[in-house]
């Protein structure tokens, strides 16, 4: 099928080859995204084809990106594929979440599960694969964490050299850790993730650098399959509301895609309804919904949470997100970071655990029902987009009471869970055990 980039501004809406490697409109400077042209399978047929290769062992079947590459259809061979098998992420029933959140039932989508720990990976094979497809040598993102730690691992996978751009100081030892054990070459740089990504912007143009942020077109490719393997796994049943948290807002960008094109292509009959949920101190798109005109964004200057994935103060992708969310009927929240604390707890207790920008859905869901946003008895999904192991830190705080918001208001341990220091003595820890 063919593909091409085109300019995601209505006024402009240029065509550019899609082997060009540009973020941004050369025209406009507005955002690109990947379209393609000419008929699309039959829905029966495409649900079949992608049921059936559940079964197979091709690494491309294997992965939960590729196995659904007719709706990404933007190489021309798949010979510069890079791939983990990454995706297959489960959806889990969380009955004490959906209490607590004031919903009859709720499922969370895990993509905490994927071969990094987060949802970039989804969106990681496809910007490495089209890197390796340009003949790209070296590699970059700015990161608050997840997006490096994936980079890392597919560009290292892929022969590529991977470069590193992370708020010094701002990012989850786990990621970091993680990135450094890749074999990125890491650059710890004294702004926030909006600065540097300006900066990284500069380098990428001057030393010929493929740019691995959510800009990048191919990244919001690979993260629509988080949808379509969603409605796989449902059998094509849409609930009433995705639930998700925002940063840059590429995630929101390619849910929304992924729901008009599943839509269009007549493999689901209804749109579920977005809900973007971000950190209070980090809220630059809540703050945008909140204008008459939503006309432009106005960054947060200095963002502030302890959810670090989601500390973006001006989010790139905004005008595709608006747009996501205007076209689903959608809403955005914003939550506390004693919120997101209790919620990540009781997500804990559930069997699940995530990390903390994650767990700002279920802290979201349960302001939206009590606002009467979203009904008690509504199908609802959300997805948690990083792995409980990413920032082991903050859960030992939160459980022995020692977490401290910005500012330095200490976060209650309303659902704290501290270890007990025990003499090596079987008779006094009976009696602690029977107490
Ligand atoms: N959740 C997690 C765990 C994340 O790592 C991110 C983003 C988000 C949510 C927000 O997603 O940006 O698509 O709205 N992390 C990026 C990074 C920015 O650099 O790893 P978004």
């Amino acid at each position: 099928m063919p593909a091409e980039l085109i300019c995601f501004s209505e006024r402009c809406r240029s065509r550019f080859r899609i082997t060009e490697p540009i973020y941004n409109c050369p025209k406009c400077g507005s955002l690109l995204e990947a379209g393609y042209s000419g008929n699309a399978m039959p829905a029966p047929m495409l649900k079949t084809l992608w049921r059936g290769r559940r079964s197979s062992n091709a690494p491309l079947d294997q992965s939960g990106v590729w196995r659904y590459r007719e709706m990404i259809p933007f190489l021309d061979n798949y010979d510069s594929v890079v791939t983990l098998r990454e995706g297959n992420t489960p959806l889990l029933p969380a009955p004490k979440a959906a209490q607590y959140g004031g919903l009859d039932f709720l499922t969370f989508k895990h993509q905490g599960f994927n071969p990094t720990g987060s949802f970039k990976d989804n969106g990681m094979t496809c910007g490495a694969s089209q890197a390796v497809r340009l003949g790209m040598k070296r590699v970059a993102c700015v990161s608050t964490g997840n997006t490096s730690a994936s980079m890392a691992a597919y560009s290292s996978a892929a022969g590529l050299q991977p470069i590193i751009f992370i708020p010094h100081g701002n990012i989850s030892y786990g990621k970091l850790a993680q990135a450094l054990e890749y074999g990125a070459k890491t650059l710890q740089v004294e702004a926030n993730f909006d600065q540097i990504l300006a900066l990284v912007r500069v380098l990428a143009d001057k030393l010929g650098i493929y740019l691995l942020n959510s800009v990048n077109p191919f990244r919001i490719e690979g993260q629509k399959t988080i949808i379509v393997e969603m409605m796989d796994y449902r059998d094509w049943n849409p609930p009433d509301w995705i639930v998700l948290p925002g940063g840059n807002l590429g995630n929101t960008s390619a849910f929304g895609k992924a729901l008009r094109e599943l839509r269009d292509w007549g493999l689901i009959g209804k749109m579920p309804r977005l809900a973007v949920i971000q950190a209070e101190g980090s809220a630059p798109f809540y703050d945008l919904m909140q204008t008459d005109s939503r006309s432009a964004l106005r960054a947060v200057e200095h963002p502030q949470t302890l959810a670090t994935a989601i500390k973006i103060g001006d989010p790139v992708s905004w005008p595709k997100a608006l747009h996501e969310v205007t076209q689903s009927n959608g809403v955005v929240e914003l939550v506390s970071e004693q919120e997101i604390a209790d919620a990540k707890a009781i997500i804990g207790l559930c069997g699940i655990g995530c990390e903390p920008a994650s767990a700002a859905t279920l802290a979201g869901i349960r302001k939206l029902t009590a606002e009467g946003v979203i009904a008690h008895d509504a199908d609802v999904v959300a997805v948690l987009t990083g792995n409980v192991l990413k920032d082991p830190d903050y859960i030992y705080r939160y459980h022995t009471g020692e977490l401290e918001a910005p500012g330095g208001v200490r976060i209650r341990p309303t659902f704290g869970n501290k270890p007990i220091v025990v003499p090596n003595d079987a008779d006094k820890i009976a009696a602690l055990l029977d107490n």
